[in-house]
């Protein structure tokens, strides 16, 4: 349940993307949690259950158990097909059917964002996706729905129908460069931003933990809604310790006041 003094800073919030021009929102696994795919760092999240260290490209080429092990963490983390967006995701839908979002930056690879309605070109991925999977030998590229119905869940380690080569899902893996042409952008949107809304994320994975940064460089005003504290706390102009999805339908609600049409979805 949001407390008045929460309510009251979203209100706040509100009034500030009614008067913010270029409305970034930088999304992380937090907006997800209530949508039932686990984040990593909270009590019980996914890098409790897995080593990090695990999951390196370098590991993922060499190594068939830790193969499995990271198409066992895809299927937790965001290859779920069934899951679906939550408020938060649909709040932030709503702001770009408002026009008041000029796009949203992600380090999820659940595709939630583009589910709730947000239109692909305003979705920045920075740290990929896991719609498609990519051959390494041959670069023959396949859904994941196919790779999901052929391997029957990957119970065996999937692999290339057309050379046997290693498939890799479309995710960033640690040790793996970012997509260049999609941080690049990230990198843009943010520096041009005049308002920063960071909803569900640490803020502690290098590199995309410095677009706050280049947003406060940049001039942007600041939110942060997040369960837990972060590093970039001190330079936001308003930090709310909440739930995404609660909070993000309060904010919608605020917008009401200067936006009449705007939608609150349940969810
Ligand atoms: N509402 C608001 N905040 C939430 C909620 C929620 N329902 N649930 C969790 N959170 C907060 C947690 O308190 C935490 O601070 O969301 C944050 C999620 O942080 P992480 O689990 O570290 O996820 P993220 O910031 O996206 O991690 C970045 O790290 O492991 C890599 O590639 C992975 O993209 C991921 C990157």
């Amino acid at each position: 349940m949001i407390e008045k003094e929460q309510k009251a800073k979203l209100e706040a919030v509100a009034e500030l993307i009614a008067g913010a021009k270029n409305v970034v929102v930088f999304t992380g696994a937090g907006i997800s949690a209530e949508s039932g795919i686990p984040d990593f760092r909270s009590p019980g999240g996914i890098w409790t259950k897995f080593d990090p260290d695990d999951f390196t490209i370098d590991k993922f080429i060499k190594s068939s158990a830790t193969r499995r092990k990271q198409w066992e963490l895809l299927l937790m983390g965001g290859i779920m097909t069934d899951a679906l967006p939550n408020r938060a995701h649909l709040a932030i839908a709503e702001l770009e059917r408002m026009e008041k979002l000029d796009c949203v930056i992600t380090q999820n690879i659940d595709s939630l964002h583009l589910k709730a309605g947000n239109t692909p070109t305003r979705v920045l991925e920075v740290h990929g996706h896991a719609r498609t999977a990519h051959c390494l030998g041959c670069m023959e590229m396949f859904s994941m729905e196919e790779i999901i119905q052929k391997n029957k869940g990957i119970e065996d380690i999937p692999v290339c129908g057309r050379c046997g080569g290693i498939l890799k899902p479309d995710v960033v893996f640690f040790g793996e460069a970012l997509p260049e042409d999609v941080f690049q952008q990230a990198i843009y949107h943010s520096i041009h931003s005049d308002l920063f809304i960071v909803v569900g994320s640490s803020l502690v994975v290098h590199p995309a933990s410095m677009l706050p940064q280049f947003a406060n460089d940049g001039g942007a005003r600041m939110v942060i809604i997040n369960h837990a504290p972060t590093p970039c706390d001190a330079m936001a102009d308003i930090v709310v310790h909440a739930s995404a999805g609660e909070s993000m339908a309060c904010v919608i609600e605020g917008l009401r006041h200067f936006f009449p049409s705007a939608e609150t979805k349940g969810g």
